[in-house]
Order: structure tokens, then C-alpha cells, then sequence
């Protein structure tokens, strides 16, 4: 008798319940009318006189702890509605909510995507940068405006130093380290001194394309343009190139493409038009392809520049170009279902 008492109480230490029933079985196991213990209890009147006393003690013993597990493991239970065996402790306390990608990074990984597929590959520049890469190298007059204080943000104590105005600073670095065939896309964020407005801000965000090679024509340039183009804003939008000036490009030229709202009919947001404008491209001056180390009298190309802010402006019909920066969730929200 003394033996079972002593096997029954090992097993009541090792007792355990993943669930309510689970406990209930146990109970009922042990400590019920027809549990082990109440046998035990009817076997007593057979154990011998003198042995009685300590028999007795045992099985007192044997249903206080019985009782005793049962009820931890009854109050773990109502503690927690999960063992501890169940708990992933690597879960967050609550769910975190996703974010969602900024309409500008939408709009210039889209840009990215198209001009990686007709062979551009990214290139990458300061922000922080000299004079000569933003400026001299790309055939700016020592006396242009866009040198101006209100244009260009200085750093005071290095008049020298300056952050960039457009990323053809990228296009510089990469002539000075690469001979053509080049073609590359210089995707970045540039600032300008500028009054912060609907349409203006201090900072915006450009994607400039550069290709020289043997034989680059400006049929080339218009070629790729038409296609992004139609890419960016669906396969019926026409291109209209406008010429324009740029110190670094010669001939120069501002590219529209017909209105997405009316189809180039006219209404408000073209103002009666037709046409929007998008980017400004032309010919590499000779001028920059020589202060840049390449030989003009064999390599020619192409450069065009555009703002992802305007591109976004027209694709997704943000007016006040303000909302990019200030981070309003509600506003970012809604690209949610963009990728
Ligand atoms: N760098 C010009 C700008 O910032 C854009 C541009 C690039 C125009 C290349 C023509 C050719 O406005």
C-alpha cells in the first residue's frame, strides 16, 4: 500500500493540464467518489493495525497534494487562457500596421523600371556637392543666375560647396570616371532657394538620363522619350518637343505630352491646350563632353532631366505638392493599393 501511495504521489507532482477538460479528467481521476485515492481510502480498513498510523499519514499526505496540484494548476488556468508551452513570446505586443509607399518612391521606382529596361542602369551622387560638378562642368557662365544666392542653397563658410540644384552632378561624376558608351539614370533628390508655394518647394526630387555613344542622334533621344511616355501615361499619349535652352544641352528642347484628362481636346488642367509639360531634354553640349574627358569629336549624346514631383502630379492628380512632404498618413493612405 505504501508503495502505490508513494508511485501515486509522484505522478500528482508531475502533473499536468493544457486544458480545462484536461484538468476535469484529472480531478476525476484522483480525487473523484471513484478516483484512486478514495480506493485507496477503501482499502485502508485492510491494512494491519500497526502499520495504521503511518499508512494513514501517507494517504492524507497523497490527497493534500493531490488537492493542492489540482488547484495550481486550476488557477494557472484562470491567470491565462494559454499555458506557457503555447505562447510565441516573439510576437509583438499588438499588430503593427504596414505602411505604404510614398507616391514619389511609386512614381521614380516606375521611372527606374522603364529606363532599366531600355538599358539604363542607376547612378548615384552627394547631395553636398562642389561648384564644378553642378555648375562648371556643365557649361554654366561664371555669371548665370542659377549661381545666384536665390537659387542655389550655399554653404556659407565654403562658397564653394553647395547642395546640388539637379542631378546632372551625378552625370559629371560619371564621365569623369567612364569613357561612352554611357547610359545611366540619375534618380536623387536636388534643392532649390525657393518660396515654399503649391507648386514650389525647397527640395523635389529629379531623374536625369544621360547617353553617349558613337552616332547619338537626337532621333535617338526622341525615340526613348516616346516611349517613356507612353509607358508612364498609357499607349496613346503624344509627345510634342518645344525648343528651349539649357547651358548643358544644345539643341535644347521642352518635352509636353498631350493632356491624359481631356486626351488633348483642351480643358483646365491643360489650360485649354492640350499639352503638359513634363521634362527638359537636347544634344550633350560639346562643351560639357570635353570639360568632362570625352572626346567630342567622336562621342555624341543625349541627356533629359524631369521632376518625379510633377510626374506624380500628373499621374495621381496631386495639386498642392506640399502634401509629399508633411506626411500626413490620411494623404499617404491613399496609395495603398499602388506598389
Ligand atoms: N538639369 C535640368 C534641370 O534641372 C534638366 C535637364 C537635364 C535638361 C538634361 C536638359 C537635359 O532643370
Amino acid at each position: 500500500m505504501l508503495a502505490k501511495i508513494e508511485q501515486l504521489l509522484q505522478e500528482i507532482d508531475g502533473l499536468k493540464a493544457d486544458s480545462a477538460e484536461q484538468l476535469e479528467a484529472l480531478r476525476i481521476k484522483y480525487l473523484s467518489k471513484k478516483g484512486a485515492i478514495n480506493d485507496l481510502m477503501a482499502d485502508f480498513r485492510h491494512v494491519p493495525a500497526e502499520q495504521k498510523k503511518a499508512v494513514g499519514m501517507k494517504l492524507n499526505e497523497l490527497k493534500n497534494r493531490a488537492q493542492e496540484r489540482i488547484a495550481a494548476l486550476k488557477e494557472a488556468f484562470e491567470n491565462q487562457d494559454t499555458t506557457a508551452d503555447e505562447m510565441d513570446l516573439t510576437r509583438t505586443a499588438y499588430p503593427v500596421a504596414l505602411g505604404t509607399r510614398h507616391p514619389l518612391s511609386i512614381v521614380r521606382n516606375e521611372i527606374i523600371n522603364i529606363f532599366s529596361r531600355l538599358g539604363f542602369t542607376i547612378a548615384d551622387g552627394p547631395e553636398v556637392e562642389d561648384d564644378w560638378h553642378v555648375f562648371s562642368s556643365m557649361n554654366f557662365p561664371e555669371d548665370h543666375p542659377a549661381r545666384d544666392m536665390q537659387d542655389t542653397f550655399f554653404i556659407e563658410s565654403h562658397p564653394d560647396i553647395l547642395l546640388r540644384t539637379h542631378t546632372s552632378s551625378v552625370q559629371s561624376r560619371v564621365m569623369e570616371v567612364s569613357q561612352p558608351p554611357i547610359r545611366v539614370i540619375c534618380p536623387g533628390r536636388v534643392y532649390r532657394n525657393e518660396a515654399i508655394s503649391y507648386r514650389a518647394h525647397c527640395f523635389f526630387h529629379q531623374v536625369e538620363g544621360l547617353y553617349i555613344d558613337k552616332n547619338v542622334s537626337f532621333t535617338d533621344l526622341k525615340q526613348v522619350l516616346l516611349q517613356f511616355a507612353r509607358e508612364m501615361f498609357g499607349p496613346e499619349t503624344k509627345i510634342r518637343l518645344r525648343p528651349s535652352y539649357f547651358p548643358f544641352t544644345e539643341p535644347s528642347a521642352e518635352m509636353d505630352i498631350s493632356c491624359d484628362i481631356c486626351g488633348g481636346k483642351g480643358c483646365p488642367f491643360c489650360k485649354y491646350t492640350g499639352w503638359v509639360e513634363i521634362l527638359g531634354c537636347g544634344m550633350v553640349d560639346p562643351a560639357v563632353l570635353e570639360a568632362n574627358g570625352i572626346d567630342s569629336s567622336v562621342y555624341t549624346g543625349y541627356a533629359f532631366g524631369m521632376g518625379v514631383e510633377r510626374i506624380t502630379n500628373l499621374k495621381y492628380k496631386v495639386k498642392d505638392l506640399r502634401m509629399f512632404s508633411e506626411n500626413d498618413t490620411r494623404f499617404l493612405k491613399e496609395f495603398e493599393s499602388a506598389n
